[in-house]
């Protein structure tokens, strides 16, 4: 109920966090009492937020943050008839052509999704993750230390629409502001779902060539239909997508709207280095342990990551996706 209370206060009392303006009574946050047995930023959990009714959240506002970041290619769009199964490709061009203020001014038609990436860079936007990372930071490094880069993701669609199965490198404080949405998550851990090779192809190479659902393995996700103020947490490399259908759309009222919220950590940087190191050992023939089963075995293999990709950066040219080294 507290949250309820919050949103309600909030039309009034949220401030845009600008230098100078008065002060916020009630500040944008992440809840993480939602899961039984209290949050584990390990697994997968059921948060709560106060952040729907925030001024940054509204459609108006981040259509003017989408005509900001549209020149520098942090407006994403997927290809008409995307499906769940679909590869999760993504282009900084409208597929029909149109302007990102036409994108907006029809975003209620059946089918459309846009997604803005990197929000962060707005110093408006920055300042409100800041706020959301530090509501969470003291329960967060408790596990996992160091937190670092977080970042922003706006996912704007109408029903019907999906966003394709995939994973992230970064943990995801994934939060629904408008409408309602399906997340579907699954275990990081299900190497019948996702090979382990495929997730070091996409930790190493941010490739997702290895990662498609198949449909005999839908049932291995957990499904959570959210609405405004709900969320999930899921760590990194969780196998992920999302739905959503029309059956509570309204006309004014017919967009879903959510926002990721990502970050790496101490152990999502040490998980890449030992990504880095299974693969070495992959092609020598044994199959290593995943990252975060062993404590002993990620202790070792970890610094020896590290020497892999320094070796890679000097002699081929290796470029270390955010998160790694
Ligand atoms: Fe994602």
């Amino acid at each position: 109920m507290k949250v309820v209370q919050d949103a309600v206060l909030a039309d009034e009392v949220f401030t845009s966090g600008r230098p100078g303006s008065p002060a916020a009574v009630v500040h944008a946050r992440i809840e993480l009492g939602g899961s039984a047995g209290g949050f584990d930023s390990h697994r997968v959990n059921l948060i709560r937020h106060n952040l729907h009714q925030h001024p940054l959240l509204q459609l108006p506002r981040i259509a003017q943050l989408a005509h900001e970041l549209m020149p520098t290619k942090q407006c994403r769009f997927v290809r008409p008839g995307v499906t769940q199964t679909s590869e999760f490709f993504h282009t900084p061009k409208v597929p029909d052509g149109r302007s990102i203020g036409e994108v907006f001014e029809r975003i209620e038609q059946p089918g459309a999704w846009v997604a803005l990436y990197n929000i962060q860079t707005e110093p408006e936007y920055r300042r409100l993750i800041d706020e959301l990372i530090d509501s969470v930071r003291p329960v967060v490094e408790r596990e996992q230390p160091g937190i670092f880069n977080p970042a922003g993701y706006f996912f704007i669609s109408a029903p019907p629409s999906v966003t394709p199965f995939h994973l992230d490198s970064e943990n995801n404080f994934w939060l629904q502001a408008r409408g309602r949405k399906r997340m579907t998550v699954f275990d990081r851990c299900d190497r019948e779902l996702v090979p382990a090779s495929a997730v070091e192809e996409f930790i190493i190479h941010r490739s997702l060539d290895g990662v498609r659902l198949d449909p005999a393995l839908r049932h291995h996700g957990r499904d959570f239909d959210v609405g405004p103020g709900d969320g999930v947490y899921f760590p990194s490399t969780s196998p992920h997508m999302t739905s959503t259908t029309a059956e509570w759309a309204r006309p004014g009222d017919g967009v879903s709207v959510s926002l990721a919220i990502t970050f790496y950590t101490a152990v999502t940087r040490q998980h890449a280095r030992v990504h880095q190191c299974n693969r070495v050992l992959r092609r020598l023939g044994v199959e290593p342990r995943f990252p975060g089963q062993s404590r002993w075995r990620d202790a070792v293999k970890a610094p020896l990551g590290r020497l892999i990709t320094a070796a890679l950066v000097k002699f081929r040219n290796y470029v270390v996706p955010p998160g790694g080294a």
